[in-house]
């Protein structure tokens, strides 16, 4: 089932970061499947090792273009993605001792539908409007 959707409400239309999302937001569905279907271990860690990864890279390139814009609320959505990256951090250490948890899939919903998405169609769609009026000024 798919639970994980990249919509249009979610478009930044700056296409790095709504390429990245839309990856971030499969890999996160796949990750689900997995857990759900209890998939092996080895395959689980794997899906989640690469969001983790992909996360903080996503995280690091946005950061640097609204530093590059001069974006004023930077401190507050850099403390958003520290907040995000802590707690896929911590999940991350749950699921590996527990690949197939209810508990964990839980969470990983909490943390990408409620946090993730919300995050995206909130401030990054805020942002992106800055960074693209700044941009078109250059
Ligand atoms: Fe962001």
């Amino acid at each position: 089932m798919q639970i994980y959707k990249w919509t249009e409400a979610l478009r930044t239309n700056i296409d790095k970061i709504d390429n990245d999302h839309k990856l971030i937001i499969n890999k996160a569905q796949e990750l689900t499947e997995a857990m759900q279907q209890g998939k092996g271990k080895q395959q689980i860690v794997e899906t989640l090792t690469f969001l983790q990864k992909y996360v903080k890279t996503h995280f690091a390139e946005e950061e640097v273009m609204q530093q590059k814009s001069n974006f004023k609320d930077f401190d507050t959505h850099k403390k958003n993605h520290t907040y995000f990256i802590s707690e896929l951090d911590k999940l991350s250490d749950k699921i590996k001792m527990d690949p197939t948890s209810t508990v964990n899939v839980i969470e990983l919903n909490r943390l990408i539908s409620g946090w993730f998405m919300n995050h995206i169609q909130k401030m990054d769609v805020e942002v992106a409007k800055h960074i693209n009026a700044t941009d078109n000024k250059n």
